[in-house]
């Protein structure tokens, strides 16, 4: 393989695989990129105008280079042969059942693609572990690997853990704070190692790409996920002390993060964090701790899980109790299903919760969410443990216009940070609305004083109003 004619197959055309291989696509022009995906109706979608995943800047990136040398196929075994680098990007959900449940990482869908790997192969392959892991998960795809490979050819693992965020994936891909890579530090496992970096190098200048072993890489991807979340399980604490005691918890984020030692980021008090990376991280740290009997340091991360279900909770009671303690027969309207602003993924999002309690409360729900398909808030909210379809049915209406979703409301309760709920003609809003109006900022992000003077009751997260 030279640089110029190198195939890179991706196996899982997810939100991660499917964006960090586009862009790879869009920056180098002479590398051939293949996504795959067992999924064939997702494979079309990226294949079609309508893009299976939004993603700010996503579509130009695609459009620039689909058909050019980016791919998206579900013949997944044509582009493992041909390729020189296999992506595994595929799902890594917590386990539901068996040793490990509710903690430790699925790996049965990283084992089947090492397992096609392996089948298939005619050459050598770099393969490159992309999926969030728990530590050591490269270890186990070495010995499948190498259990099945036939003479002359050779496999070479590496980390290579993804530190994009939804919503702002393109800008993190393009211009990302590091490329961290991982390999056995061996001669060929570091011969590998520059083989990726080189690639990176078409784009990301050189003192960004960090290489080093291949536990510390897997490990970092953990440890940077469970230090974030801990900063956001650290606010919100303080959001509680704050709602007790007349402090304002954005301003004491402000005051603490112009220390440059703490810095401003990752300081927002919110309803709780979502999305499928901070939890799942958290809890494979947690299992991989108790898996090395260290309880104590299992517990210590245990407790930043623990802390986001208490917000959750808290917000909860305390929409209960301003609406007079019961929700029973109250129209709510939920501003926000997705777990964040910018993207339509629902994984873990706070609201799920939320919304799960008021079906228990017996509210009627109305949900507003600009970018969230409504299959999907169907299918979150009848998962097991959420509510039956008949509850959905009788509980729940969608809307695709936040005027109509509030229209005889009692409350509002913003969960997501969509900017334009900060633009809605409020006065509107308001006069199309059950007496007395109220708002609950479950984001901190409304303008509270102009809300009040409309009319609202509003209640804030971490102030009080
Ligand atoms: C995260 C990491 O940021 C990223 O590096 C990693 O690769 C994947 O996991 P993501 O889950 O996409 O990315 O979004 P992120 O922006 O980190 O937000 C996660 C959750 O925390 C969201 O629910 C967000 O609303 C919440 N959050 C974030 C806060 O509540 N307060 C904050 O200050 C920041
Ligand atoms: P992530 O957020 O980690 O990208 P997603 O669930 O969005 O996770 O995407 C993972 C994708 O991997 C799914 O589209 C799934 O169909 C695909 N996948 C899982 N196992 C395999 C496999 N063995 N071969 C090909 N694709 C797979």
């Amino acid at each position: 393989m030279t640089k110029e004619n190198l195939k890179i197959c991706c196996i899982g055309a997810g939100y991660v695989g499917g964006p960090t291989c586009a862009v790879i696509a869009y920056k180098c022009p002479t590398v051939t990129v293949t996504i795959v995906d067992l999924n064939e109706d997702r494979i079309a979608a990226w294949n079609s105008d309508n893009l299976p995943i939004y993603e700010p800047g996503l579509d130009d990136v695609v459009f620039a280079c689909r058909g050019r040398n980016l791919f998206f196929s579900s013949e997944v075994d044509q582009a493992i042969q041909e390729a020189d680098l296999i992506f595994v990007s595929v799902n890594t959900p917590t386990k539901k059942s068996g040793i490990g449940a509710g903690f430790a990482a699925d790996l049965a869908y990283v084992e089947s693609a090492t397992r096609r790997i392996a089948q298939v192969a005619t050459s050598s392959k770099i393969v490159i572990e992309k999926s969030t892991v728990p530590c050591r998960t490269a270890e186990s795809m070495r010995a499948i690997l190498e259990a099945n490979s036939r003479d002359g050819i050779r496999f070479d693992i590496l980390s290579n853990p993804e530190f994009l965020a939804e919503g702002t994936a393109i800008p993190d891909l393009m211009y990302p704070d590091r490329v961290l890579i991982g390999s056995l530090q061996t001669p060929e496992g570091i011969k590998a190692q520059n083989v990726l970096a080189d690639v990176y190098a078409n784009w990301v200048p050189k003192e960004k790409i960090i290489t080093m072993g291949l536990w510390s890489s897997e490990l970092s991807k953990l440890a940077a996920n469970a230090l974030l979340a801990q900063r956001i399980s650290s606010i919100n604490a303080l959001s509680a002390i704050c709602e007790a005691t007349g402090a304002d918890v954005d301003e004491v984020a402000y005051a603490c993060g112009l220390d440059s030692r703490i810095g401003p980021k990752f300081l927002k008090a919110s309803v709780g964090f979502g999305g499928s990376c901070f939890q799942k991280d958290i809890l494979n740290l947690v299992y991989l701790s108790e898996s090395l009997h260290l309880p104590e340091v299992a517990e210590y991360w245990k407790q930043v899980v623990t802390m986001n279900e208490y917000q959750k909770s808290r917000f909860l009671e305390r929409i209960v109790k301003r609406l007079f303690n019961t929700l029973t027969n109250k129209n709510l309207a939920v501003f926000g299903f997705a777990f964040k602003k910018n993207t339509g993924d629902t994984r873990e999002s706070a609201a799920i919760t939320l919304v799960k309690h008021f079906i228990q409360e017996k509210a009627n729900i109305h949900i507003y969410d600009p970018k969230v398909e409504d299959a999907q808030i169907e299918m979150d909210l009848c998962e097991p443990g959420i509510a039956t379809p008949e509850q959905y049915k009788k509980s729940v209406t969608i809307f695709h216009d936040p005027y109509e979703a509030a229209k005889n409301a009692d409350a509002i309760v913003v969960l997501t940070e969509w900017d334009e709920f900060k633009t809605l003609d409020y006065q509107r809003v308001y006069n199309n609305m059950h007496k007395p109006a109220f708002i609950f900022d479950g984001r901190l992000f409304l303008d509270t004083k102009k809300l009040q003077n409309i009319g609202f009751q509003v209640e804030v997260i971490g102030r009080q109003v």
